[in-house]
């Protein structure tokens, strides 16, 4: 006679995701700008009904920071005190969730242009990245079902994450789909655009701390030609498959 294993297991409601009870299941997404990453992160959280978390948007929000508290490159020690004071943290009532400093929403800054040209140079800042580091893993102890998306969450933040991912696709692909996204058909050109992805790539890439890796373990995906519905589909299919080998183990 056949037996059955039983094994402990909470499944989603919404999503009918079955996920083990005891073990946390942190998906890491890292790669370069371009490839989808936040948009496929998202939307494979909500189909399997996990939380969000854009580590970016903290960067990001650490650059709005300096910039409009007029804090110049060299102040180091007054940019992470300033950062500490203002305490970043995320709405989680809202989909996606919305970071706030002082307790202040700043979505609305985070993705303008001064920002974005600032933001490689704020994740390089070794001091920075520490908090950040240790604020995302006290988000992944609160919310241990988690779909995480960075350069270095595979890496450094999560080694330890029960399913990586690495993004990638040609750099002219990826200029391209950033004209689009930002709406800025015939104000950027191409070339300008796949120049200042190569050059972000680079920064992002070769700084010393948390640099943009693909971790030995993650399941590396080339977007370049796949839509952002086959890469979820795709993503969505791994999950499940090394989700369920976690459930057998445990
Ligand atoms: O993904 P994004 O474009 O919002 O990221 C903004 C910047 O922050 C980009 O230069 C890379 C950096 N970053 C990082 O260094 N580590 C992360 N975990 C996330 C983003």
């Amino acid at each position: 006679m056949a037996t059955t294993q039983v094994h402990s297991t909470i499944t989603n409601e919404h999503t009918g995701f079955e996920l083990p009870t005891y073990h946390p299941v942190i998906i890491t997404i890292d790669g370069p700008a371009g490839t989808g990453k936040s948009t496929v992160a998202r939307q494979l959280a909500q189909r399997l009904g996990l939380d969000f978390l854009d580590t970016g948007a903290m960067y990001r929000a650490a650059a709005a920071i300096m910039i409009d508290r007029k804090i110049d490159n060299d102040e180091v020690g007054e940019l992470v005190s300033c950062v500490l004071g203002a305490d970043l943290h995320f709405d989680w009532s809202q989909d996606p969730p919305t970071i706030l400093a002082w307790d202040i929403p700043i979505d609305h800054r985070i993705r303008d242009d001064d920002v974005t040209k600032h933001v490689s140079f704020v994740a390089t800042i070794p001091e920075l990245r520490h908090h950040m580091v240790r604020k995302q893993r006290v988000i992944g102890a609160q919310h241990p079902r988690l779909v995480t998306e960075g350069r270095d969450q595979g890496s450094v933040v999560f080694p330890d994450a029960a399913v990586k991912f690495y993004l990638d696709a040609d750099p002219e692909v990826r200029a391209r789909r950033r004209i689009e996204q930002l709406d800025l058909n015939g104000k950027v050109s191409l070339e300008e655009m796949c120049d200042r992805i190569i050059k972000r790539d680079k920064i992002d890439s070769t700084r010393s701390d948390g640099p943009l890796v693909c971790p030995d373990d993650a399941i590396r995906i080339d977007t370049s030609n796949i839509d952002l519905v086959g890469v979820i589909n795709l993503l969505e299919e791994k999950t499940r498959e090394r989700v369920s080998t976690l459930i057998e183990d445990e």
